[in-house]
């Protein structure tokens, strides 16, 4: 792929506060990629104005246009594919890809943030506040691979958050999210320059020859 500009798509539902910090590494030249399009599935949500705001293209695929997911998600992949898309990046993406024909089309280049490390509090939508409730102390963050397995893809990257000192759970958020911000730019920015083989369930990066 060297020698293009990786193109990707964001999927976002709703505050796309990772969507800012990929527009944000791109606009700081850590991110070698173009923005090809946003797709949200909500009309309402926030990254819309973001995507505005930086003038990236928007598709609202709306469930309640389509008459079961998989229509829904055949959608999608036409979007992808009209867009030349290579990399897709779901960036709190409220759903789940329900596609085998999509998941196929783009194995290997489809990637979520998770907000715990994996499989620690895998499938929850608060995962944060599950590990506050729990007591736990350190938390995380876990970038993977996305497959029918829901946050069960092979990992690309993890880090862990000390929350010990948080005192509730939306502190602890906030503090994984401030470094799923970092994270997340890093590892849009790695499949400039490669891209993740899979043996078992581990990933490792494999660099594009030159
Ligand atoms: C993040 O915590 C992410 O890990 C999870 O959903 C949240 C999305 O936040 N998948 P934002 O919309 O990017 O601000």
């Amino acid at each position: 792929m060297l020698g293009t500009i990786l193109r990707i798509a964001v999927l976002a539902s709703g505050r796309g506060s990772n969507f800012q910090a990929i527009i944000d590494g791109i606009k700081e030249k850590e991110i070698d990629c173009e923005i090809a399009v946003l797709i949200t599935d909500n009309p309402e949500a926030k990254a819309i104005e973001r995507a505005k705001e930086n003038n990236i293209h928007v598709e609202i695929v709306d469930p309640k246009l389509f008459k079961n997911r998989e229509e829904m998600d055949k959608k999608i992949k036409q979007i992808l594919d009209k867009n030349n898309v290579r990399l897709v990046v779901l960036a709190g993406y409220m759903k789940i890809i329900k596609s085998k024909e999509l998941l196929d089309a783009y194995q290997g280049r489809i990637i979520n943030i998770h907000p715990s490390l994996l499989p620690a509090f895998k499938s929850s939508i608060r995962a944060q506040q599950d590990a506050f409730n729990y007591g736990c102390m350190v938390s995380g963050l876990t970038i993977h691979l996305v497959t029918s397995d829901v946050d069960g893809g092979a990992i690309i990257y993890q880090e862990a958050v000390d929350i010990s000192d948080c005192k509730t759970g939306d502190e602890a958020a906030a503090k994984i999210l401030k470094c799923e911000h970092k994270a997340y730019r890093k590892v849009v920015a790695s499949f400039a320059y490669g891209a993740y083989g899979v043996t078992g369930k581990r990933a490792s990066f494999i660099y594009y020859p030159i």
